[in-house]
């Protein structure tokens, strides 16, 4: 596939042609590259059809497309989402003296004659070569069933046994099983109906997550459960819930029965974490940028593609003032993608910054903005910062902004953008994102059809598609009523193409 057209995201994974759903089986190797597979229907620009597609990267924004590395077994059966881990003591017995050994543990999806879907049961493979090709085990599978909602393991290792989250999708479960060898399987528990329910749930991640004091220190780890719920989701289609809590090994406990979603977009689901990472740094995701209300719409297969992964992030938990446990998610280092620096502001109070990018031929842009010397109380209610990303040719745009008084709202609006037509499309996205110490700070990334915003350093975080007819070329961000003693700096850099 061809990595141009003006919807083809630059510094994000979007796969070589068709469609692409939930980032799958994704872990770091013993060299150090990261391996990402995805749910790939490699003939259609709609879903169906699975297989599990795979790229390796050095540095997870440098991709490299491999070939398909899990097709569908027979007629009727795809390759749904799951997990891959390195096997490094051989408990699988498949390695011999081999201590990179890479197993993958997914769903068997299988579909009736007249369409309908049959039973989905849990199944693994194994790669002699770090993950690029795999025999799938011929004891499949390794977790029978009878159930058409039985879906997307993800396996972690707890202290001295493998342990599996897997969806009980329309029962509102996840059930926990152990293994001491990923082919036998024990059921220990269910967690389930708690916090949002929506139509189902999808894709579990269980998380050993390190936990921060407010000043940024690390503390203990916490582990969190976190559930993509689709369809249902309170703006509709497609999000993901988070719950922190304790685990002991077989049984997973939320700390309290809060509801809280992860990303206040609406195109961010079925993210999954990265086996591998060391426990001293932070975990690593990457979710689908997409949602299922509208995504077998979107105008990029007029390119011959659909979808694109969100950009990796880090993870941890913190405690906020008034919000409690908060999941904080902020962009993996970017320094590989991170161009010229295109526009420096050191005091943008009360007034506005143009930046014409339109020579920058990626079409992908990142900016910061840092708000510092708020005073604790009076901010007029008027008081705001503004970016618009805008075409120049049609006066297209997206937009956002933030209030600085009352109870500190935040908007996203991508209606500006014409060239999608789709009622669930929401247009108008907010959250309200309180500041503390009288800072306040905003980074975004506008890659041709994907931005990313990432409020307070990742406290709270945005993924929004949109499609305009014309590329966005101009950046204006601005600030109006600040209160006297406010300063403003502000950065504007190009992002370098991973693909031209
Ligand atoms: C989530 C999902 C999973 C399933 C996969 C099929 O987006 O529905 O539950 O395994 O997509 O492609």
């Amino acid at each position: 596939g061809s990595y141009g057209g003006q919807y083809r995201p630059q510094v994000h994974f979007s796969p070589p042609s068709h469609f692409m759903n939930d980032p799958n089986g994704m872990f770091r190797d013993h060299n150090g590259t990261w391996h990402l597979y995805y749910q790939y229907n490699p003939t259609k620009s709609v879903a169906g059809n699975q297989h599990w597609g795979h790229a390796t990267s050095q540095d997870l924004y440098h991709w490299t497309n491999q070939p398909i590395a899990l097709f569908p077994p027979k007629k009727n059966v795809y390759i749904f989402s799951g997990s891959a881990v390195i096997d490094k003591n051989n408990t699988s017995g498949f390695f011999g003296n081999q201590s990179n050994g890479v197993v993958a543990i997914y769903t068997l999806a299988e579909y009736l004659d007249d369409g309908s879907p049959g039973p989905q049961s849990q199944a693994i493979a194994y790669s002699y070569d770090s993950g690029f090709t795999f025999t799938p085990f011929d004891g499949n599978p390794v977790i029978p069933s009878n159930s058409s909602q039985f879906r997307d393991p993800k396996v972690v290792w707890y202290e001295d046994h493998w342990v599996m989250v897997v969806a009980y999708a329309q029962e509102f479960a996840i059930g926990i099983f152990t293994s001491p060898d990923l082919i036998e399987w024990t059921h220990a528990s269910n967690f389930s109906n708690q916090g949002l329910l929506g139509l189902q749930w999808e894709c579990p991640n269980l998380v050993r997550m390190p936990l921060y004091t407010e000043d940024g220190q690390r503390r203990d780890d916490m582990w969190t459960m976190l559930i993509s719920i689709n369809p249902g989701a309170p703006v509709g289609g497609s999000i993901t819930e988070y719950y922190p809590g304790t685990f002991n090994g077989t049984h997973f406990e939320a700390v309290d029965s809060v509801a809280r979603i992860a990303d206040f977009g609406k195109d961010n689901y079925a993210g999954q974490f990265f086996f591998g990472v060391p426990a001293e740094e932070d975990p690593v995701s990457i979710a689908w940028a997409s949602n299922w209300q509208y995504t077998q719409t979107v105008p990029t297969a007029q390119e011959g593609w659909r979808s694109a992964m969100s950009l990796p992030r880090r993870n941890y938990l913190t405690r906020i003032d008034r919000v409690g446990w908060k999941l904080i998610s902020s962009p993996y280092d970017m320094q590989p993608i991170m161009g010229r620096n295109l526009a420096y502001n050191q005091s943008l109070v009360n007034g506005s910054l143009t930046v014409d990018f339109s020579d920058i031929a990626s079409n992908a842009v990142y900016w910061e903005v840092n708000v510092t010397g708020l005073p604790k109380k009076g901010i007029p209610e008027m008081a705001t910062l503004n970016f618009t990303l805008l075409s120049p040719i049609t006066a297209e745009y997206i937009r956002g902004g933030y209030y600085f008084g009352g109870d500190n709202p935040f908007y996203l609006d991508r209606g500006g953008a014409k060239g999608f037509d789709n009622v669930f499309f929401t247009d108008k996205l907010s959250t309200n994102s309180l500041f503390c110490n009288g800072s306040w700070s905003m980074k975004g990334v506008m890659d041709r059809s994907i931005l990313e915003l990432f409020l307070n350093d990742g406290v709270d975080s945005a993924t929004a598609t949109f499609f305009a007819t014309q590329p966005l070329t101009f950046l204006i961000i601005s600030t109006s009523s600040l209160p006297h003693g406010t300063r403003v700096s502000t950065r504007v850099n190009a992002l370098k193409s991973t693909w031209q």
